[in-house]
Parts: structure tokens; sequence; C-alpha cells
């Protein structure tokens, strides 16, 4: 397979990106539109709406990202394209974009998983003072998707654990929502969370100790909604508000904590671990997480969080690594919405 830059997209939720990364892990170009702004009237992101803020976005997007590289489409060596697991009008926008360049251009396509492609990123040549070794362990806490993953090799993903109910920044999302807090809900949550009292509001821990290191949160959203049920009729205190969303914080981060421990004895041989999603840029959880590793003796690396939440470095990236064992896909790979590593 040739080798050479390749564009990646990233479409499968509400962030559209595209960037140009070379074989050597460089980052030629990379940008990132979010549709934050778009959703946040209706709390969530709204999957048509997603679908046709991609379609909007994307080919400028493109088209800046060359030209900051200096490139032309025929000088990529391939173009890849998220094709799951998300949103499936946003993956089509993505994919078909993806699909109708490598037509066009001539060029090699490659159908990226979205979660392989968080696992791949620490891989990044440069990007932690240690490139870390398989197998490695992944923590992916982000808004769609939790779970953990040990990381043994290219195209080689063991699911050592997932949510059972919410993901955590879902879990974040809707608990701040209860709150009155805007969306998104987790920096909003963190932030008045330090104006508050972490003991303030006994609060479940669900699934923690249990074996394996599955997780779930929906228990805690509940405990939380049925506090806010309790209290007096008008806007919540601001005061209570932020003793409820310490106390909601320091019970996620028990959770990680005591997750992560389970998880590293479900893949002893993990040479560090890897934090992604937007979730792993609150502090709490970040300092717990750490704290975990380094009482295992493990190095834990915190890519930055342009590359730790949703991005198309990561995508591009994802494609070199595949292409470098000899793989790409063919022109009809299909979207997949529902895509387990
Ligand atoms: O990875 P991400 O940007 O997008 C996907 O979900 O794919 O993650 C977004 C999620 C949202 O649920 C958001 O509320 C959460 O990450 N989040 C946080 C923080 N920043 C973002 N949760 C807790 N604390 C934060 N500081
Ligand atoms: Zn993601």
């Amino acid at each position: 397979l040739p080798r050479g830059p390749v564009l990646g997209i990233e479409s499968s939720c509400d962030e559209t990106a595209a960037a140009i990364v070379a074989p050597d892990g460089r980052i030629l170009a990379e940008r990132v539109y979010s549709q934050i702004a778009d959703h946040a009237a209706f709390g969530g992101v709204v999957p048509e709406i997603a679908a046709r803020a991609h379609l909007a976005a994307l080919g400028a997007m493109v088209k800046d990202a060359l030209r900051e590289a200096g490139l032309g489409f025929g000088d990529l060596a391939a173009i890849a394209g998220t094709a799951g697991p998300g949103l499936i009008g946003g993956l089509l926008v993505g994919t078909g974009y993806a699909k109708g360049v490598a037509i066009a251009a001539g060029k090699t396509y490659l159908a990226i998983n979205h979660l392989e492609a968080h696992a791949l990123t620490a891989r990044l040549p440069g990007l932690a003072p240690v490139r870390p070794a398989f197998p490695y362990l992944l923590l992916l806490l982000s808004g769609g998707h939790s779970q953990c993953v040990a990381v043994e090799g290219v195209g080689s993903y063991r699911l050592l654990g997932s949510t059972l109910d919410d993901a955590v920044g879902e879990a974040f999302d809707k608990t701040a929502k209860l709150l009155g807090l805007p969306y998104p809900g987790g920096p909003s949550l963190e932030a008045i969370a330090q104006e508050g009292d972490a003991r303030a509001v006994p609060l479940p821990r669900p699934m923690l100790h249990r074996e394996g290191c599955d997780f779930s949160f929906s228990g805690l959203k509940t405990a939380v909604a049925q506090l806010v049920a309790a209290e007096p009729p008008g806007a919540l205190a601001r005061a209570r508000a932020a003793d409820i969303a310490a106390s909601f914080q320091a019970a996620v981060t028990d959770i990680l904590g005591d997750r992560l421990d389970h998880a590293l004895k479900l893949c002893p041989d993990a040479s560090a671990i890897i934090i992604a999603g937007g979730v792993a840029a609150n502090t709490a959880i970040r300092t717990r997480l750490a704290a975990v590793a380094e009482k295992e003796g493990k190095p834990l690396i915190a890519p930055p969080l342009r590359l730790c939440t949703d991005n198309a470095v990561m995508v591009a990236w994802a494609a070199q690594e595949r292409l470098a064992v000899g793989q790409a896909s063919a022109l009809n790979a299909p979207c997949k919405p529902r895509w387990p590593l």
C-alpha cells in the first residue's frame, strides 16, 4: 500500500473534524468545529442537526487543512473516515465525503473505528515521554462511551469493561441538567463543585468493589434526581447545587478510581494507562486516576485535551497504523452505528 500523508475525517457525533497526518506521526494540519452551539438550545445532540452541520462544514474545513499542509488531494496516500460507532447521519456524511475524494483522486480509503482511533492516539510519536508499548490500558471516558480496553496491538483490543447504562459524560450532563446548569454539563458541574462540600450529600457508588471493571452511573443520577425533587419548590439554592455537584463528582471519582484498580488486575502487564474522552479533562478525576496509576507503578498518559476529545488527528493516525500493517478498506465498507472494538 502507498505511504504518505493521510486525510482523516471525524463526524460521528457533534464535532466535525479534518486532519492530515504524515506516516511518522507529524500533524500537518488539524481542524475541529464543535457544534455545541447548534445543539445547546436542545440540551443535547440532535442527530438530524448534527448531520446537516457536518455537511455544511466539511468541504471548507478540508480545503483549509490542505492549504495549511501545502498539499492537494493528489499528494495524499489515503483518505480515512470514522465509520462507527456513532450517529448514522454524521457517519454517512463523513465517510461519503471520504469515499468521494478517494474515488475522484484514485486513493486508498479506510473505514476507521472511532474507539480504535481513541485507543491508538497515545502511540502518536512525540505525544508521551515514552511511547507506550503493547499492551496498555485505555480508559475512555466520554459523553458517548465509557469503557476500559486492553490495547494489545493494532487491531487487537480486549474489552475489559464498559458502562451498563449511561456513559460517564452523559451522567455529568444529565446531573448538571437536574441542577439547572448549562449544557454541556461536565465543565459547568466541575466549576460549581469547587464551591461545594463533597461530603455534604451521601450518594451511592454503584459497582464499587465489584468483580471486573464494568461501570454504572444511572443509579447515581437517579439519586440526584430524588434529592432535587425533595427540595422546596423554586430554583435550587446555589449553595445546595454546589454541595450536590461536589458530592456527585466525588462519587464518580471513587467509582472510576476503583474501576481502574480492577482493570489493572485484568491486564497486569499493561505498560501504561491512557485516559481519553472529554471527562478526562476533569481535574478531580484526573488526580485520582493518577494516584491509582502511581500506586501501581504505571505511567498515566493523558493526551492533550484537543487529542483526548473527538478529533480527526486520531482518525488519520489510526489509518496510518492500519496502512503500516498493510490494511485498507473497500469502497463499499458500511457505516456501523454500533461497532464494538
Ligand atoms: O469526548 P467528548 O468531547 O465527546 C464525546 O462524547 O464523544 O466528551 C464530551 C463529554 C461531555 O459529556 C462533557 O460533559 C464531558 O465530556 N466533560 C466533562 C468535563 N469536560 C467535558 N465532564 C466532567 N468534567 C469536565 N471538566
Ligand atoms: Zn469519542
